[in-house]
């Protein structure tokens, strides 16, 4: 592939350069796999303001609720079509203990969350919230079970209370209101078992994992889809002593992958950049697609059929929290930096369904890179919102690849990103969606889009762009970034052309 570089030293947002970008968008081609929903995935913790608040006001709230779940957050959540969400934690998740969340909320006991903030947490959201939430939302639950600080009968009771239609945990169940089991599928063992988790190395873990992942049974016909904690980030001997220890004894392996400037120091302004730091950012979060490969490489050596799915349970940006809130809530706002960033992460993740087959945002409210945002009764949806929505025709479509060839960017940092991004699907009905990005903050790009064999007949399409690349959608104004729709894009010929604008997204659905 032929590539131009281009030095953020040189780019000025008072230029206004155009680039030209062919893609052959190869729609015959046989085999392809399917884009598992769960890719656009979403993850929620005990954390801050995501649980409480952003999901749960509780039945009694001024805030307008359906049986204690705010209603304009679960609206918005019915709206993007959340394939599947991650509960309770992360790093709460390995000091959860999940008999503190059942029976009436009065007798709940209540704990430090040591790990956020040390919010009292009075346990009013737990496993039957939990679950009848994902009833409501169509998703499927992936339970994060506690390693670190529990123990196997802890855990193996959870699952039983969750999955069992009989026995003693069925009607403790029961008694709690609800008779029939919940069907589970997803089970994390531990998280973050290098850290928050437990402190522990690879070899103690996979052995721990394996003890754990035993006593987690099937119960009726719920089948459990056991999940391995991961790597963090660069970490390939985690990767490589899990396949080798317990990749029989597990259906994933998960990894997490965060956009983050480093874990020790200021992260940066979510809101307040250069450009220098928003390439930076972008160039940061498409490395994934390299430690993806890496760690693909690892697995393919021990497990070349492919029966371990990697899951990329967290990523996301992680900047400084807002000015003024509690540094343990990780609540950051969200611009149109971020959603470039959800366009070119997404493109990418599309690319590897064959081994990689989830990816959760984190996290789905009021934490880090969020789709919503809540104040009190105000909701805002972000910018990473819009992305998501408008992405979700990838969900279960099948992947069409697409051919193209790119400049680059180099960022201050040193790393190399490439300057356009394109991914594609066919959905059931026979429509073609391609999904496009185009990082530039200063130049716009033209694009045409040729097939193998299709004679498009009809195009259209949503955009998602901003005035400036730092507009958020702030509560109590008029959303300052949003979809509309996008009439740029024609047939001509046999092709499709259009021109993308500066950092801007595009979906477009071609018949
Ligand atoms: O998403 C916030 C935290 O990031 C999670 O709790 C933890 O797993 C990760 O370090």
């Amino acid at each position: 592939m032929k590539r131009t570089l281009t030095f953020v030293a040189a780019l000025s947002m008072a230029l206004t350069l155009s680039a030209q970008v062919k893609v052959s968008i190869h729609e015959t081609a046989q085999d392809q796999p399917v884009i598992p929903a769960e890719i656009y995935g979403q993850f929620s913790e005990h954390l801050g303001k995501c649980i409480y608040e952003g999901i749960w006001v509780g039945p009694d709230s001024s805030i307008p609720n359906v049986d204690g779940y705010r209603t304009d957050v679960l609206e918005a959540l019915k709206a993007l079509k959340v394939p599947v969400l991650r509960w309770p934690g992360g790093c709460f998740a390995d000091e959860y203990h999940w008999m503190d969340g059942i029976g009436p909320r009065e007798n709940r006991p209540k704990l430090v969350n040591n790990n956020w903030g040390s919010t009292l947490e009075d346990n009013s959201f737990g496993t039957h919230e939990f679950l009848n939430l994902c009833e409501m939302l169509g998703t499927e639950p992936y339970i994060s079970a506690n390693v670190g600080s529990g123990t196997v009968e802890e855990m193996a009771k959870w699952v039983e209370y969750m999955t069992a239609d009989a026995g003693s945990m069925a009607e403790l169940r029961e008694k709690n209101g609800r008779k029939e089991p919940w069907k589970v599928k997803y089970l994390g063992v531990g998280n973050e078992s290098w850290g928050c988790g437990g402190n522990m190395t690879p070899e103690y873990y996979s052995d721990v994992y394996k003890r754990y992942a035993l006593y987690a049974r099937n119960y009726s016909d719920n089948q459990l889809y056991k999940v391995a904690c991961g790597a963090s980030d660069y970490d390939y001997n985690w990767t490589k002593v899990m396949m080798q220890n317990a990749r029989g004894n597990m259906n994933g392996l998960s990894l997490h992958y965060y956009t983050c400037k480093g874990w020790t120091g200021s992260k940066g302004s979510a809101t307040q950049f250069t450009t220098e730091e928003y390439y930076n950012t972008l160039a940061k979060s498409v490395e994934v697609e390299e430690v993806l490969k890496k760690h693909f490489a690892i697995m393919d050596a021990y497990d070349p059929q492919r029966r371990v799915a990697l899951l990329l349970d967290e990523w996301g940006t992680w900047f400084d929290v807002e000015p003024g809130t509690n540094p343990g809530w990780l609540y950051q706002q969200n611009t149109m930096r971020d959603a470039m960033v959800a366009a070119l992460s997404l493109n990418i993740f599309n690319k590897y369904t064959e081994r990689l087959k989830m990816a959760n945002i984190a996290q789905v409210v009021n934490v880090l890179q969020s789709m919503i945002l809540t104040d009190g009764a105000r909701m805002v949806l972000t910018p990473t919102y819009h992305v998501f929505r408008m992405y979700n025709v990838h969900q279960d479509a099948t992947y069409v690849p697409a051919e193209y060839s790119t400049g680059s960017i180099v960022s201050a940092e040193g790393r190399i990103m490439e300057d356009f991004s394109v991914s594609s699907s066919r959905d059931a009905s026979g429509a073609l969606h391609v999904s496009l990005a185009n990082p530039y903050l200063d130049k716009s790009v033209t694009v045409e889009l040729s097939f193998d064999s299709l004679k498009p007949k009809s195009v259209s399409g949503e955009i998602l762009k901003a005035d400036r690349i730092d507009r958020y959608n702030e509560f109590g104004k008029a959303a300052a970034v949003t979809p509309a729709a996008y009439k740029d894009a024609k047939v001509s010929g046999k092709k499709v052309t259009m021109t993308l604008p500066a950092a801007s997204v595009v979906v477009l659905e071609i018949k």
